[in-house]
């Protein structure tokens, strides 16, 4: 008896189709899964038997072997649990009808309850790519499966259900479409619980709309991380596009939310400055998306920016440039997405007040050059805006006027993201910061005067070819921000008051 069922599986992002096939034939007894199997698919073997015993079904008498193909593929995990089991199911004769159009995946426990599983939102994608008609998942991640259009859902909570299923003694009936829920964007946080502080809000509103990365330095209490964690509040809403892929990495991490499986708010990834460098980019053995990816499309913030260990953070370079990052173990490489804002805060000393004006830092000049120096030059190049957040002043603190809304603000940030898309139709940036070198002479049409500002900064201040690019980006959202085409003087000067900061506390750097 021969049979095929197809399944599917996951590396990295990239899902793939199996085909498991059975065959059973006369001889001594045996159960065997060949096609480059690891221990864990062996495993399945145990649980299969168990399910199918857990449901008084006779394991059949004969040399069975199931072949997972393509041979070639690295399968991994206990996914196909579901498919072997119903290969069984097809040549003990329990499922009779034609199941071709039909995927399975899922893990299936010793007493037949079938297990949820990770990445199941890339594998329905691929599923519905490939044309089939209907997908098999666990219970637990049929709702999450059900973001995908145009593909019946069954939810599986139990091998013993899919075999009622098949008898027609009790359908199991396929998921509701997902329906989008309104986004619940503004928590409890809003920027209008931050009194005063006008330069770093406005810093914040130039960066979240051309989304560009910012580092935010100041004293202790000074509202640092009250206003990074603001900034998602006045982020532009996510598209249909962002939200799947952004779900896709979180899918694969096994981090979707039950109630709302579809993530349509910007994340907002906070790691502790203790993170590893694979807890940060990405990693181990069958590699798994790290910080930076499960912050695609939304905020990596990095707080204490200067207690991270100087080796992690280098590891960021290469993923802010490429926006994607590609990660090599033994059992093969895979590159997730990373295409996140970078907010960073830190103190701007051991003690926390140099530069304050009223306390005294304690530090010596070492100290303090020490400690900043843990932020190399490229890495704080790789910053467009930089912004001084000093101590809230008690006028601004005491006061009762109402301070501007998150809603308010992105607004404003809103209306220039639809300039720009405007701008960039047909090419695959999405934002200023953004913006390829090629696209650069065209998009950041300077005014003469402009350009002679930009000119006596890039030879006084001895800018790199990165900072002036990435000055005249700022510059490029700024003028958006103001309502103009070309970038006039004033959008360079305060683009060029952002990078000034790194001078004032590294002082000048070659
Ligand atoms: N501008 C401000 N408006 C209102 N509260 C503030 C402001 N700045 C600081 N605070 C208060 O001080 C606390 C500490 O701020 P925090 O963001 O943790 O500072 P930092 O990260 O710079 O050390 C905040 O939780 C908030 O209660
Ligand atoms: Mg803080
Ligand atoms: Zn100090």
């Amino acid at each position: 008896m021969f049979a095929k069922v197809n399944s599917l599986g996951l590396f990295g992002l990239n899902a793939f189709s199996v085909d498991v096939e059975i065959e059973t034939s006369k001889g001594t007894p045996a159960f065997d899964i060949v096609g480059l199997a690891d221990t864990v698919v062996k495993e399945s073997r145990e649980r299969i038997r168990s399910a199918l015993r857990a449901n008084g079904i006779a394991f059949p008498l004969a040399r069975v072997i199931v072949n997972l193909a393509p041979a070639d593929t690295k399968k991994s995990g206990s996914v196909h649990d579901l498919a072997i089991f119903v290969a069984l199911l097809c040549v003990t004769g329990q499922i009779n009808e034609d199941i071709s159009k039909s995927a399975f995946i899922g893990e299936v426990s010793l007493n037949g309850d079938v297990r949820p599983i990770n990445g199941v939102l890339p594998m329905v994608l691929l599923a519905k790519r490939e044309g089939f008609e209907n997908v098999f998942v666990p219970a637990e991640n049929a709702y999450e499966a059900s973001v995908v259009e145009g593909i019946n859902v069954y939810g599986v909570d139990n091998a013993g259900s899919l075999i009622k299923h098949f008898a027609r003694e009790a359908v199991i009936l396929p998921q509701k479409p997902y329906e989008i829920k309104p986004e619940e964007r503004f928590d409890t946080l809003d920027f209008a619980d931050v009194k005063g502080q006008q330069a770093a809000k406005k810093a914040l509103e130039y960066a979240a709309a051309g989304g560009h990365n910012v580092l935010m330095i100041g004293s202790p209490g000074s509202g640092k991380s009250m206003l990074a964690k603001r900034l998602t509040t006045i982020l532009p809403a996510m598209t249909f596009e962002e939200s799947i892929e952004t779900t896709n990495v979180h899918s694969v991490s096994g981090l979707v939310n039950k109630e709302a499986p579809l993530v349509t708010k910007r994340p907002f990834r906070s790691p502790h400055h203790t993170i590893s460098s694979a807890g940060l980019a990405g990693g181990g053995t069958v590699p798994r998306p790290g910080e930076i990816s499960l912050a695609h499309n939304g905020l990596l913030f990095l707080d204490e920016l200067a207690e991270f260990d100087r080796r992690t953070l280098e590891i960021l370079r290469q993923p802010l440039e490429d926006r994607q990052v590609t990660i090599s173990r033994a059992s093969g490489t895979v590159t997730y997405p990373c295409s996140f804002m970078l907010v960073a805060a830190m103190n701007p000393c051991p003690c926390g007040y140099y530069g304050h004006p009223t306390r005294k830092c304690i530090c010596g000049s070492k100290q303090v050059a020490s400690y900043l120096s843990k932020i190399s030059g490229p890495l704080l190049d790789r910053f467009d805006i930089h912004v001084e957040v000093p101590p809230v002043e008690f006028d601004h603190i005491s006061s009762t006027a109402k301070e501007e809304s998150s809603e308010q603000i992105r607004e404003r940030v809103q209306a220039a993201r639809e300039i720009q898309l405007k701008r960039f139709k047909g090419t695959s940036v999405t934002c200023n910061a953004r913006i390829t070198p090629d696209m650069l002479a065209d998009v950041c049409v300077m005014t003469d005067r402009a350009r002679d500002t930009l000119k006596n900064v890039f030879e006084k201040m001895g800018l790199s070819a990165r900072a002036y690019d990435r000055i005249l980006k700022v510059a490029r959202t700024i003028a958006d921000m103001n309502g103009s085409e070309v970038i006039d003087k004033a959008h360079i000067a305060q683009a060029v008051q952002f990078r000034s900061l790194d001078r004032k506390y590294w002082g000048e750097r070659p």
